[in-house]
């Protein structure tokens, strides 16, 4: 067991209690960070006089020993120590002796927690950006191609007007680039270092805070130091990100599984996304899509689980804060794997063009063009809107669709109709005339998708 702090203590912790309180089978996942951030308080440190340019050029080449050697695999990662802190200031005191026990200077565990789990969001974060970003190109090369596909919309699961898959498409294009934003937003409010705060009141020593946090790529130093070791707000807020984009995603792949239903089939999900039954041959399920939607409640356990634990916490550091790691680990590898699988699983997957647009025509989705044309023809919207119920009835009796009707038939309901109302209530119609900001006429959807390949070329 090799710990930081045995000197005030006269018994050996018990095996249990270390293992209890140890964090080192997690908070090795960011060894990497971890070795950054010392780097950089070495630099920083040396440059204040503080350690000799000497102490520091030794530090800084023990460091990279570890780090190559972590990294080949010649050096391992045990639990012999407590935390990912101790495991390099141990390897390190090893290595170069004497000047390896002068890293800590200036330095507690509480900040440089702080800071090992800030630069590793940070990086994950990048990483998250870049996996919404093909998401995102996918969404809008299927707009590009889907443009004529008609489709029903839903309202209440209920076919309520025609629209195009590229225009149902869009809608979450719109959705996954609010969630890059708040990321973005996430990352700019939580980029201020908080190294150089100590375990909570800072420090005597003469450090150059600013000049730690410019090494580091942070817009600055924090600027109170019980704050810093005791913030976990960028945590929350990013669980609550990585919960959002899980509904999005979730909301989507509840989607996919009714259209790729046999009842709906406007769906096919590539072999590749799909698994079959041990007993019932002719299954083919959508099981990528069923174990995203599932995995949503994972992430939004992570966020009120890191909610729970953060709430009745005094200043400054408590050890509850150490449960922040586990499950925000777990959160956005979950989130990466997800948004990865998902776009394979859409770009993949097969869209029957005839169903959709069949469907379409069927459920009285043309009803409030219907309408809209009796109000063209100087009808009150209200006595228009009660004419086509009537339609509507009279349709549902004879098992047809308004389209269907005879001019006779629909001059017995209203003398208003005249022939052109074959023309003003086709599919294609319904569609093409709805071209307001967002609407899905082939022309608005232009003028979006225009938009949204700016946004892409600019995506940071
Ligand atoms: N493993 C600890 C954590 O994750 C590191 C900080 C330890 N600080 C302390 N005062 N025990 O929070």
């Amino acid at each position: 067991m090799a710990q930081l702090w045995g000197g005030r203590f006269t018994k050996e912790t018990d095996k249990l209690v270390y293992r209890f309180n140890a964090s080192i089978s997690f908070d090795q996942k960011f060894y990497k960070q971890d070795m950054e951030g010392s780097r950089a308080h070495v630099r920083m440190l040396a440059k204040q006089g503080i350690l000799t340019e000497e102490e520091r050029d030794q530090i800084l080449e023990g460091i990279d020993g570890i780090l190559r050697d972590v990294e080949n695999g010649t050096l391992m990662i045990t639990d012999e120590y407590e935390d990912i802190h101790s495991f390099v200031e141990a390897n390190l005191i090893e290595r170069i002796g004497d000047a390896g026990k002068k890293l800590h200077t200036g330095r507690s565990r509480n900040d440089q927690v702080a800071l090992d789990m800030k630069l590793y969001t940070r990086d994950e974060i990048r990483e998250l950006n870049s996996l919404i970003r093909e998401l995102l190109n996918t969404l809008l090369s299927m707009m590009e191609e889907h443009i004529h596909t008609y489709m029903p919309g839903f309202t209440h699961l209920q076919k309520a007007q025609p629209i195009t898959l590229a225009h149902h498409l869009g809608a979450y294009f719109e959705m996954f680039k609010r969630d890059h934003e708040r990321l973005n937003d996430i990352y700019k409010r939580m980029n201020y270092c908080p190294l150089g705060s100590g375990a909570l009141a800072g420090t005597t020593y003469p450090l150059d805070r600013e000049y730690t946090a410019e090494l580091l790529n942070f817009t600055g130093a924090t600027l109170n130091s019980m704050d810093s070791v005791a913030d976990r707000d960028y945590v929350i807020e990013l669980l609550s990100a990585l919960s959002t984009i899980m509904m999005h995603l979730s909301r989507f792949c509840e989607e996919i599984i009714i259209w790729n239903s046999n009842e709906y089939r406007f769906v096919e999900i590539d072999d590749a996304y799909s698994t079959g039954s041990s007993i019932m041959p002719q299954k083919k399920n959508p099981d990528i899509a069923e174990l995203v939607r599932g995995k949503t409640g994972r992430v939004y356990g992570a966020l009120v689980s890191i909610l729970t634990t953060m709430k009745g916490l005094p200043l400054a550091y408590n050890k509850d804060m150490q449960e922040d790691k586990e499950l925000t680990f777990d959160a956005i590898d979950t989130v990466k794997g997800c948004l990865a699988l998902f776009t394979g699983m859409i770009s993949t997957m097969k869209f029957r063009k005839n169903v959709m647009e069949d469907s379409a025509k069927n459920g009285f989705t043309n009803a409030t063009d219907a309408a809209d044309y009796l109000v063209n023809h100087g009808v009150p919207f209200r006595d228009a809107h009660s004419i086509v119920g009537r339609l509507v009835l009279y349709c549902i009796e004879k098992d047809i669709a308004i389209d269907d009707m005879s001019l006779e038939e629909l001059k017995t309901i209203s003398p208003v109709f005249r022939e052109d109302i074959y023309e003003a209530i086709s599919l294609k119609t319904c569609v093409e005339k709805r071209q307001t900001i967002g609407a899905p006429s082939e022309a608005s959807m232009r003028n979006v998708i225009g938009q949204n390949k700016k946004y892409l070329e600019d995506y940071e």
